[in-house]
C-alpha cells in the first residue's frame, strides 16, 4: 500500500514543492488548497506525471472544510500517513494598525488552520495505530522577535508551541505519530500576494502595505527554492527531526532571543 500524505496550501510555493517531492517519492498525495484553478492544475500536472492524486478544495480556516478533507482522503485511500499543515497567509502593518479583520484573517489561516488539522487528523492517525508524521509549516518568525509582521509571528509562535505541545502529548502516549515544525527563512514562493485568497479583499487593497515594499521582494527573490524546503522535510521525516530548519544562519537569531529571555 502507498503511503498517503495530505498538503494543505498545495497550490502553490512550498506546498506545492511538498506534493511534486512526496509524488516523485511514490505517495499518493491529496492536495487542498482554497485557490480551485492552481490545485486543478496542480493535479493535472502531477496525474500527467503518473502520480496517485487527489484535490480538495478546501478553506483550512473552516472546520467542516477539514473535516471534510480528512474524510475524503480516508475514504478514497483508506489511510493517511502525512499530513502537511501549510496554507498560509501574511499581511503586515504596525501592529496596532491591524483591523480585527486582519487577524481573523491571518489567524483563521495560519493557526486555526494548523488547530482544524490537528483536530480532524490526529484522532484517526491514533485509530490507525501506523507510522504516521504531521509538519506543521510555521517560520522563522515563529522563533525569534523583531518588528514587523505583527500578526504573522503571533500566528507562527503559536504554531511552533502547538507542535511541541502535540509532539510532547503524543510521546507521553507511546503513539506512532511524529512530529515536525518547519521554520523555514525565505522562500521565493506566492506570499506577498496572500491577498489574492483574502475573502474583503477590496477593503484590503485600499490600504498600504509593508509586505509590497521592494525590499521584502528583493529579499524574497534572494530566497530558497520550495524544492529544496521539500528537501529538508522529506529529511526531516526520515531522521525524526522536530524542528526543521531551512536557513541555519538563522540560528544566530534564535540564540539571541533565547539569551535575551534569559538575562
Ligand atoms: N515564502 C516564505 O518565505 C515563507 C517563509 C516561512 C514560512 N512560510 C510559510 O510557508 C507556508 C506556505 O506559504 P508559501 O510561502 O508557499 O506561500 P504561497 O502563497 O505560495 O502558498 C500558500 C498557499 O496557501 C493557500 N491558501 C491561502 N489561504 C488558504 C486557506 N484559507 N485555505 C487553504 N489554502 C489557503 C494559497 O492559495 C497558496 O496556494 C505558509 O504557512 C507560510 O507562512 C513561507
Amino acid at each position: 500500500m502507498k503511503s498517503v500524505a495530505v498538503i494543505t496550501g498545495a497550490a502553490s510555493g512550498i506546498g506545492r514543492g511538498m506534493a511534486e517531492r512526496f509524488a516523485a517519492e511514490g505517495m499518493a498525495v491529496v492536495i487542498a488548497d482554497i485557490e480551485e484553478q492552481p490545485l486543478a492544475k496542480l493535479e493535472a500536472d502531477l496525474r500527467t506525471k503518473g502520480a496517485t492524486v487527489l484535490a480538495v478544495r478546501t478553506d483550512v480556516s473552516n472546520a467542516a472544510d477539514v473535516e471534510n478533507l480528512a474524510v475524503q482522503t480516508v475514504d478514497t485511500y483508506g489511510a493517511v500517513h502525512i499530513l502537511c499543515n501549510n496554507a498560509g497567509v501574511v499581511c503586515s502593518r504596525p501592529i496596532w494598525e491591524h483591523t480585527p479583520a486582519d487577524w481573523e484573517w491571518v489567524l483563521g489561516v495560519n493557526l486555526w488552520g494548523v488547530i482544524h488539522g490537528i483536530r480532524a487528523f490526529v484522532p484517526r492517525m491514533l485509530k490507525q495505530e501506523t507510522v504516521c508524521h504531521i509538519v506543521n509549516t510555521a517560520s522563522i518568525l515563529g522563533l525569534v522577535r523583531g518588528p514587523g509582521e505583527g500578526i504573522y509571528k503571533v500566528s507562527k509562535h503559536g504554531v511552533v508551541t502547538l507542535s511541541e505541545t502535540l509532539a510532547d502529548e503524543l510521546a507521553q502516549k507511546d503513539s506512532q505519530i511524529q512530529v515536525h515544525v518547519l521554520c523555514p527563512g525565505w522562500v521565493r514562493t506566492g506570499i506577498l500576494n496572500s491577498s489574492r485568497n483574502r475573502p474583503d479583499v477590496e477593503a484590503h487593497h485600499n490600504r498600504q502595505h509593508i509586505t509590497e515594499s521592494q525590499n521584502v521582494r528583493a529579499e524574497m527573490e534572494a530566497g530558497i527554492s520550495p524544492a529544496e524546503v521539500a528537501d529538508h522535510v522529506y529529511n526531516a521525516i526520515q531522521t525524526g527531526t522536530f524542528y526543521i530548519h531551512t536557513h541555519p544562519e538563522h540560528k544566530a537569531w534564535i540564540r539571541a532571543r533565547m539569551e535575551g529571555i534569559l538575562g
